[in-house]
Order: structure tokens, then C-alpha cells, then sequence
């Protein structure tokens, strides 16, 4: 079945949403086959894919090529693009001209945007003008210079503001919202907060769902493993064995085999 934003925001209360990033569009086919229902294709990818130390670097035209091609491999999922730093923050006219060629150019369903209620403005002319958001609250990578990359909402004060945040956000329009790195009982208090779905990432089970780094899930994240991830499966182990095993049997003459030669 073809999902929507709008079939996301409907799964609030009646199944838990198990959500994950894609960058490309072999992955995205077998997320897809295998039932997820929202891929994001996030700017994580700037740490996962090209080997920056954060996602500030990651430009534009870095996420229309993998977002264009996560679309191509998916048929069910939800496919959001997140818009990468500074392309939406300078003003409301920037967000809506980069957000809008992000959809277009890539085919996928939605945005996802970083901030609280400082960035519900911007969130309601989006989707006034048609582009369903995402919003991303809580730890917000794109701000990591200027609030770290540390759990958030800790405290009376900060907790009051992440509620208000994703009341902001919700108000806004957003159809669901990430929130990322907070005590997991104020994780549970701002799903409960909103009515749409909480999609949590190190911020406890009580959430409507859960995202992860599909790197962190497949173990292709080398020695990086917070404590929110559950890595299921080792594939980082498994391609250095099948490296040293193919150069082994290079050097040993024993692949290629006449097998794999033509007549
Ligand atoms: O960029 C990303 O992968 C994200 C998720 C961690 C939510 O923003």
C-alpha cells in the first residue's frame, strides 16, 4: 500500500511507527520490501556516507541525488528529504524555494526540518503551500556548535520548552516529529503532549515510534555506538572477513576458478 505523510500521522495510538534513515536505492528496496514505513533520507549521511566529523558540510545537491534515488527503490514508504543546514534557516521565502526544489527534483513526500518553536513559522508556510514537514526537535544536529551534541530537555525549564516545542510544531502542521536524545520520561510526556506521532531516537520507549542511522542497525558504524542503538546485525565484521577472503584467494590463484571464465 502506498503510504502518505497523512497515513503516518494516523498510526498514532494504533501501531508503533519503526522508521529508519536510506541513502541509496538498493537499501531503500529492501527497507521497503521489508515493511518500514517513513524512510528518511537523512543529512547523517555527510557523517556516515562521506566521512565528515558533522552533517554541517552536507550540501544540497548531496541530498537530491540520494534522496532521487531512495525514491527510486521504494514503492510503500514514505520518503522524506532532510533538508540540510542553512538551506532553510535564513528566511521562510529560502525554505520554501529550497524545500519546494527538493520535492520536485526528487520526487520524495516530504521535508524534515530542525527546531522548536521558533521554526513553527516556518513549518505552517510549508505545508500552507503544500510541502508536508517533518519536525526535528529535542538534539538537533545542524545546531551541534552552538548546543553540543548532548541530551536535551534536562531540567524543569528546558523540559517545559521541549514540550511547548512540539506543541509549536504539531500546531504548525507537522505531520509527525523526531525527537532525538532526551530522559526518556520526557519523551513519553511530549508524545503525549502532541497528536501526532512522537518518532524517537534516544528518547525512551514511550514514543509512537522509533528512528535509527541504518548504519547503527547493520553495524557499519565502526567503534560509534550510543546508547539508544540496538545493532542488529554485524555487517562491518562480515565485509572485512569477505575482503580478506577474496584477497587471499586472488593471491592463492584460487578466484578467478575456470568457472568463472568464458569460453
Ligand atoms: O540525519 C539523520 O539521520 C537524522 C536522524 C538521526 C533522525 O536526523
Amino acid at each position: 500500500m502506498r503510504l502518505t505523510p497523512r497515513s503516518i500521522t494516523a498510526m498514532k495510538g494504533r501501531e508503533k511507527i519503526a522508521a529508519l534513515t536510506a541513502y541509496d536505492y538498493r537499501t531503500a528496496q529492501l527497507l521497503d520490501a521489508a515493511g518500514i514505513p517513513l524512510l528518511l533520507v537523512g543529512d547523517s549521511l555527510g557523517t556516515t556516507l562521506l566521512g565528515y566529523e558533522n552533517t554541517l558540510p552536507v550540501t544540497l545537491l548531496d541530498m537530491l541525488r540520494h534522496t532521487a534515488a531512495v525514491v527510486r527503490g521504494v514503492k510503500n514508504a514514505v520518503v522524506v528529504v532532510d533538508m540540510p543546514f542553512m538551506t532553510y534557516q535564513a528566511s521562510i521565502e529560502q525554505a520554501l524555494r529550497n524545500c519546494g526544489r527538493a520535492i520536485q527534483k526528487t520526487g520524495c513526500h516530504a521535508v524534515k526540518i530542525e527546531g522548536g518553536e521558533f521554526r513553527a513559522p516556518t513549518v505552517a508556510a510549508l505545508v500552507q503551500n503544500g510541502i508536508p514537514v517533518l519536525g526535528h526537535i529535542g538534539l538537533t544536529p545542524q545546531s551541534v556548535q552552538t548546543l553540543g551534541l548532548r541530551v536535551q530537555g534536562r531540567g524543569t525549564e528546558a523540559a517545559r520548552q521541549l514540550v511547548a516545542d512540539a506543541q509549536a510544531i504539531a500546531a504548525a502542521g507537522a505531520f509527525a516529529i523526531v525527537l532525538e536524545a532526551v530522559p526518556s520520561a520526557l519523551g513519553a510526556e511530549v508524545t503525549a503532549a502532541v497528536p501526532v506521532p512522537v518518532i524517537g531516537i534516544g528518547a525512551g520507549p514511550g514514543c509512537d515510534g522509533q528512528i535509527l542511522v541504518i548504519n547503527d542497525l547493520l553495524g557499519l558504524s565502526g567503534d560509534f555506538k550510543p546508547k539508544f542503538v540496538k545493532q542488529y546485525a554485524n555487517l562491518g565484521a562480515q565485509i572485512s572477513a569477505a575482503a580478506s577472503a577474496y584477497k587471499s584467494e586472488v593471491a592463492g590463484a584460487v578466484f578467478p576458478g575456470p568457472e568463472h571464465g568464458y569460453d
